[in-house]
């Protein structure tokens, strides 16, 4: 499946200097790898499993599963019988054995330029400790579920690893979803307490998270499921002798008028809280197979799944890709832009870097803010050697030009990463030629939050690069192309991108509904796990993603699903019916266009289209809003009723030639649409 030799023409070839440290080497010893991790994954991974500290050993066989519905209930289970803690793991060991407890483990970047702080393994650990405490004080047990909806600071770590410490399961909200979507990850996990801010900045724009996450609490009680305790950190209205680690300047980001309503049957602060708590805290020891964390995905329901991940196998990917994808040394700084709201930021900010000690910047700001050359002063401020961003970013930036780039030297990179959504090959030009002058090869990482790391990707010093395609599989991932009936696909083919069996890292089910994990992954070809993705290979056997082939869209790297949206529009009481449809963006991938049908007696007008996008926001989140939306008498159907979503991205896009309609019930329809197509979308 993989060629015995790298092909040599129409590549980029990484750089030479890299080569002579790094962990793999050539295209050979790659393959060579691999051969061994598939054929002999017991093997493989216990070789990795050997740098972390297990309680207890595994008892069974090291990966154990079926991926086929007709043989029973799906299953992965990886190392069952150990125990161990994620936490220890991370911090214990690098302060005690890995003689690293003076290492900083995140500069904080605020949205602020020059508002900064540092943070040693030592400290985390310490802080780690005591709000494990705290949160034991607060009754929190393992197994317990635990919400997270904070910005990017450092104690947004400091609670998922308190979580991880005491085997409570962190479900951590992306701080940019809204209120209704908080509650609705609240109540599907059953969580017991939510950990929040009183608010932060998000370029000028200012975020109240206390009083969004009380209005969540409000809808929680409000459909019978009362959230017993909220822990809110003070970030803008924290007193100076509140900030811990050392931090030069002085605060900027103070914002005396900020309101923040208080419960005090309900509110806790975490500044107390923390003063009286020991920072002596024994880890729970968890079995391999105990949860980790939730983080909700997009569903085709419409109803976000909680994806679940499990200890051991997890530790090992995040920990293992994190090292072999981004070459780490221990001398890097790495820079990883996403969010920890996303899996990118569980796998790639907190867990991987971690495990192996790393030097991470965690940034609270935005590209774009105070002006588009922000990342690159970020780069060389902190001589960032390693940086992961998505191709979002890279198509934003670019139509800067090269000169907000090129005012910082960029001397240290040595390694550029993307992740999100397929990078079109001018980005990935840019960001190799601009950005990394030629020097940096580009790691283009396929995964997902189900995946939980990467499982299409180059390996930085062994895999000749070709712009938008994610190369080949990780050690352990065995990928195929499916045809429509289910067969495999050789040599060069276009089809469904699956997977034949596990990796230490891929998720166990979805929380609370292992029907509907089942139902999701592995019902349309048993005997695989099934991406949702098309997928090319070419000539020389790489892999090339095409996009999503089921009903979710991908905006600015995350991913939607048309239900979701569809049932925030139908909400509203002017609307009857409505059906969404990605349109290509030139920045954010895909955007969303929205028909909807009125209610009799509703006239369309500006200040209803405004309300609509002001339902969604609110309903899903900001990234959810829509672009268009058009009012649409009549959307088209076939014979029983199902909306041909393929003729409304023809008229999304204006593009007249509809391929077969003979199963359309009525054609007039159509024309009206392109009629009445949005005049903004050219
Ligand atoms: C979907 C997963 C994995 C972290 C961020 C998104 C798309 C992701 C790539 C890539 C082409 C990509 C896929 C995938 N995707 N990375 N390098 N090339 N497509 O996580 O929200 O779970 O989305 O993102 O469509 O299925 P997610």
């Amino acid at each position: 499946m993989i060629p015995d030799k790298a092909p040599k023409e129409d590549v980029f070839l990484g750089s030479e200097d890299l080569k002579k440290e790094a962990h793999v080497p050539s295209f050979d010893k790659y393959k060579e790898l691999y051969i061994h991790s598939v054929e002999n994954p017991g093997e493989f991974w216990g070789d990795v499993a050997k740098d972390f500290f297990w309680r207890n050993k595994h008892t069974g066989q090291f990966l154990d599963y079926n991926f086929d519905v007709t043989k029973g209930e799906i299953f992965i289970k990886c190392m069952e019988g150990a125990t161990t803690n994620i936490c220890y793991n991370l911090l214990d060991r690098n302060v005690h054995e890995k003689k690293l407890a003076d290492k900083i483990a995140f500069l904080w970047e605020g949205n602020e330029p020059g508002d900064e702080l540092t943070v040693t393994y030592r400290e985390l650990l310490q802080r780690v400790c005591q709000f494990a405490n705290v949160l034991k004080s607060q009754g929190v047990k393992k197994g317990d579920r635990v919400s997270i909806y904070m910005p990017m600071v450092v104690e947004l770590v400091v609670a998922m690893l308190a979580c991880a410490r005491i085997g409570a399961v962190h479900s951590v909200v992306f701080a940019g979803f809204s209120a209704e979507s908080l509650c609705e990850r609240i109540i599907d996990s059953q969580c017991s307490l939510l950990i929040t801010a009183d608010g932060f900045y998000r370029g000028d724009k200012l975020i109240n998270l206390k009083l969004l996450s009380d209005e969540a609490l409000q809808k929680c009680k409000d459909k019978g499921f009362p959230v017993k305790k909220c822990i809110m950190l003070k970030h803008l209205s924290k007193e100076p002798e509140e900030i811990v680690g050392s931090r030069s300047p002085p605060a900027k980001r103070s914002c005396p008028d900020l309101e923040i309503p208080w419960n005090p049957e309900v509110d806790l602060c975490w500044h107390t809280l923390i003063k009286g708590a020991s920072d002596d805290c024994e880890p729970v020891w968890c079995d391999s197979e105990d949860p980790l964390f939730i983080l909700y995905t997009s569903g085709s329901t419409g109803k976000p799944k909680g994806v679940l991940h499990t200890v051991s196998g997890y530790m090992l990917y995040t920990a293992i890709t994190f090292k072999l994808v981004f070459d780490y040394q221990p001398d890097d700084i790495y820079w990883c832009t996403a969010d920890i709201g996303w899996i990118t930021g569980h796998s790639y900010i907190t867990y991987g870097p971690m495990a192996l000690g790393a030097t991470s910047v965690l940034f609270e700001g935005l590209p774009t803010y105070p002006d588009v050359s922000r990342m690159w002063e970020i780069v060389d401020k902190y001589h960032v050697t390693k940086f992961y961003t998505a191709p979002t970013a890279i198509r934003l930036l670019m139509k800067f030009g090269n000169e907000p780039v090129q005012k910082y030297k960029r001397k240290s990179l040595k390694i550029l990463g993307t992740v999100g959504e397929p990078i079109n090959p001018e980005a990935w030009q840019w960001y190799y030629n601009v950005v990394g002058e030629k020097r940096c090869p580009v790691v283009d990482t396929f995964w997902q939050t189900e995946t939980g790391g990467h499982v299409l990707t180059p390996l930085p010093a062994a895999t000749p690069m070709k712009p938008g395609s994610a190369t080949f599989p990780f050690f352990g991932v065995v990928p195929a192309i499916l045809n429509e009936s289910g067969e495999e696909l050789e040599g060069p083919s276009e089809g469904y991108l699956v997977f034949k069996q596990p990796w230490p890292g891929m998720m166990r089910t979805v929380y609370g509904n292992h029907q509907r994990f089942e139902t999701t992954y592995f019902k349309k070809f048993p005997g695989y796990y099934v991406t949702g993705d098309g997928c090319r290979r070419d000539k020389d056997g790489y892999y090339w993603i095409t996009g999503r082939i089921d009903d979710m869209l991908n905006v600015s790297g995350h991913l939607l699903s048309t239900a979701e949206v569809e049932s925030a529009l139908v909400e509203h009481k002017a609307v009857a019916e409505a059906a969404v449809v990605s349109r290509p963006h030139p920045v954010k991938g895909e955007s969303l266009y929205c028909f909807v049908t009125l209610n009799d007696g509703v006239s369309y007008n500006q200040t209803l289209e405004a309300e609509l996008k002001k339902q969604v926001r609110e309903k899903i989140g900001a990234i959810a809003t829509p672009d268009y939306i058009q009012n649409a008498p009549g959307l088209p159907k076939t014979r029983s009723g199902k909306i041909m979503r393929r003729v409304l991205r023809k008229v999304a896009c204006n593009e007249k030639d509809l391929g077969d309609i003979s199963t359309l019930a009525d054609s007039s329809v159509v024309e009206q649409l392109f009629q009445n197509r949005c005049c903004t979308a050219v």
